[in-house]
C-alpha cells in the first residue's frame, strides 16, 4: 500500500462541510429559485441585516466579490489615478491589484515579523516619503486582526482613507471588536475558500457612515441613484441571490467552525512545541483577541522540502505568498527591488500553510505534527 493510500489530509475540505448543511443549503436555494428573484432583493437585503449585526457594522453592502469591494471602496474614497496608497507587498494580490486598476499607486511598506501584517511604523514613514497619502490598506492577513488603533491614528494624521481589507477574517476582533468596523470601509471576500465561503464568488462593504454606505450601494449598480438615473459611474458587481441563500446558511454555523478552527490550531501549538522542532508557530499578540485562523501558517527552515515531503504522505499545504507584490512583474514600473522589504521577502521563503479546517481530527493533525517531526529528524 503506497503512503498516500495511507492517510490523505486536504488543505481544506469542502465537501465535509457541504454534508453537514446540505439539506438547508439546497431548500435555501430552492427558495431563491421558486422565487425567481436572482439579483439583490430581499434574500441578499436579509444578508445584509444579519451579517452587519455579525461584524458589528451599522452598514453592510453585498458585492459580487473581495476584490470587487476592495475597488468599489477606493472610488467611493475617491481615489483615481496618480493617488497613492500605502498598503503590504505581503497579501494576496487583489489588495494591490484594486489600487492599480483605478488608476491609483500602490505605496509598499513592510509586515512585522511575528504578525504577518503590515507595519505601523513603517506604514507612517511610507506617509512621510510620499506626500499625500491619500489611502492606507491594513490587510487582517490570514484571519488576525491587524493593528487597527494604529491605523486609525494613522489615517486622521495624514488626512488619509483607511480601508480594511479583512477578505480572510470574517469574525477576527482587535480588542474585542469585529475587524472591519474600524476604519472608513471594511472589505470582505465570500471566496470559498474563506471561512463563510459561498457556493462561488461573493464579497461584502461594511461602514458606519450612512451616506459613505449609500455611495457604495449606488456604486454596484453603475453609480444608479434612481432608475435610470445615475449619480456616478460605478461598475455591476452585485452580490447573488442564490449566495446570500447559501451565504445564510452558512453565517449561522460560521463562529462554530471558526472555533473548531481555534481549537486546531491549539492542538498544533501542543504538539509541535513538545517537538521543539526548527519552525515558528503562528504569534498572536494581546490586541488580536479572536484570531479566526482562515490560515495556520508555520514559519520553517528548508520549507519547500518539508512541503514536498508532507505532500509524499498526502498533505495538502499551501505556500501564501511566495512572490511578494513588489518584485511581481505587473508591478515593475513602480522600480521596487529585492531587499526592498526584507520582512516580506524572508516570511515569503520561509511561510507554510497546514490544513486548519473545521472537519479535521485530531487523529490528522497528530498525523501531520509526526510527519513534520520525522522531516527534521
Ligand atoms: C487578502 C485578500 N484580499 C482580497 C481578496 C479578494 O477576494 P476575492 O477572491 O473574493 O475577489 C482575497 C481573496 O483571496 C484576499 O485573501
Amino acid at each position: 500500500m503506497s503512503i498516500l493510500a495511507e492517510k490523505t489530509v486536504p488543505l481544506l475540505d469542502l465537501k465535509a462541510q457541504h454534508v453537514q448543511i446540505r439539506d438547508e443549503v439546497l431548500s435555501a436555494v430552492t427558495r431563491v429559485i421558486d422565487d425567481q428573484k436572482f439579483i439583490l432583493g430581499e434574500e441578499v437585503e436579509s444578508f445584509e441585516a444579519e451579517i452587519a449585526q455579525y461584524t458589528g457594522a451599522r452598514y453592510a453592502i453585498g458585492c459580487a466579490s473581495g476584490s470587487d469591494a476592495l475597488t468599489l471602496a477606493l472610488m467611493a474614497a475617491g481615489i483615481g489615478p496618480g493617488d497613492r496608497v500605502v498598503t503590504t507587498p505581503y497579501t494576496f494580490f487583489a489588495t494591490a491589484g484594486a489600487i492599480s486598476r483605478g488608476g491609483a499607486i500602490p505605496v509598499f511598506a513592510d509586515i512585522e515579523p511575528d504578525t504577518f501584517n503590515l507595519d505601523p511604523s513603517k506604514t507612517e514613514s511610507a506617509c512621510k516619503s510620499n506626500g499625500g497619502v491619500r489611502a492606507i490598506i491594513p490587510v487582517h492577513l490570514f484571519g488576525a486582526a491587524a493593528d487597527m488603533a494604529a491605523f486609525v491614528e494613522l489615517g486622521k494624521r495624514y488626512n488619509a482613507f483607511v480601508i480594511e481589507d479583512a477578505a480572510q477574517a470574517v469574525g477576527a476582533e482587535y480588542n474585542g471588536r469585529p475587524v472591519g468596523s474600524f476604519g472608513h470601509i471594511g472589505c470582505f471576500s465570500f471566496f470559498p475558500s474563506k471561512n463563510l465561503g459561498a457556493y462561488g464568488d461573493g464579497g461584502l462593504l461594511t461602514t458606519q457612515d450612512a451616506a459613505l454606505a449609500a455611495h457604495l450601494k449606488a456604486l454596484r449598480i453603475h453609480g444608479r441613484t434612481g432608475k435610470y438615473i445615475h449619480d456616478w459611474i460605478g461598475i455591476n458587481s452585485r452580490l447573488d441571490a442564490l449566495q446570500a441563500a447559501v451565504l445564510r446558511v452558512k453565517l449561522r454555523y460560521l463562529d462554530s467552525w471558526s472555533d473548531r478552527r481555534s481549537e486546531n490550531a491549539d492542538i498544533y501549538r501542543k504538539l509541535l512545541a513538545d517537538r521543539q522542532l526548527p519552525i515558528t508557530l503562528p504569534n498572536t499578540l494581546p490586541y488580536q483577541t479572536r484570531h479566526i485562523y482562515n490560515q495556520f501558517v508555520i514559519r520553517c527552515e528548508s520549507r519547500d522540502e518539508l512541503q514536498a515531503y508532507l505532500k509524499k504522505h498526502g498533505i495538502g499545504t499551501e505556500v501564501y505568498y511566495p512572490v511578494p507584490l513588489h518584485l511581481q512583474k505587473c508591478f515593475s514600473d513602480l522600480g521596487y527591488k529585492a531587499g526592498d522589504f526584507p520582512v516580506s521577502e524572508k516570511l515569503a521563503a520561509e511561510a507554510l500553510a497546514l490544513p486548519v479546517h473545521p472537519e479535521l481530527s485530531v487523529d490528522q493533525i497528530e498525523y501531520i505534527c509526526s510527519t513534520i517531526g520525522k522531516f527534521y529528524q
